[in-house]
């Protein structure tokens, strides 16, 4: 009776420990920046390529490094009808860009999630390849200090918000 008693307790705390180390990613995952979410959510859920694009920002233009010679910046509906910086939370702009032959070579996206990085502007930041692989997310370093420069725009770099 003893052993099964000591079998049951040891059981409980393994459950319980294995919950309990699940639980990070999980959470991470139900604020919707899980990547591979993120990327369906944009392509599946409300395919980005029938978004629009901002008024003073249409269709293919010319870029600089890092981000490649030629692009296009779609937006969801929150960021397309923002009037002034912050973008409001659930905004999403996701930046094709094109090699100088205007071939698609990696999709950037900008999502704008409550507390998610408060001082840096709550926004996460996605790099996929064409297929949609994530090569960068999170809060990687070089996209967080380059867009800082435009802290006072909300981070956004190709236009003025107002
Ligand atoms: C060295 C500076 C620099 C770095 C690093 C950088 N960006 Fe950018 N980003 C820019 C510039 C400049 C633009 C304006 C468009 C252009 O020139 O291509 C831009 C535009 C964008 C846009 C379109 C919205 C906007 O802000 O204008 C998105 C989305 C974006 N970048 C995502 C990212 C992501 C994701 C990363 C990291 C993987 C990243 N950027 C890293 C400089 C940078």
């Amino acid at each position: 009776m003893k052993k099964l008693s000591v079998i049951m307790i040891f059981l409980f705390i393994v459950t319980f420990l294995t919950i309990s180390c699940k639980n990070e990613p999980m959470k991470e995952k139900s604020q919707g920046i899980d990547p591979v979410k993120l990327w369906s959510k944009i392509t599946k859920e409300s395919n980005y390529t029938k978004w629009s694009f901002w008024p003073d920002h249409k269709g293919m233009k010319p870029g600089v490094a890092p981000h490649g010679p030629l692009h296009k910046v779609f937006v969801n509906k929150l960021a397309l009808n923002a009037k002034k910086a912050p973008l409001p939370y659930g905004s999403i702009v996701v930046k094709e860009n094109y090699s100088k032959a205007k071939e698609l070579k990696a999709i950037t996206v900008m999502y704008k999630i409550k507390d998610y990085n408060p001082t840096k502007g709550d926004w996460f930041w996605a790099k996929y390849t064409p297929k949609g692989k994530a090569d960068k997310f999170g809060k990687p370093k070089g996209c967080v200090n380059c867009h800082g420069a435009k802290a006072d725009n909300d981070h956004v770099m190709v236009r003025t918000i107002k």
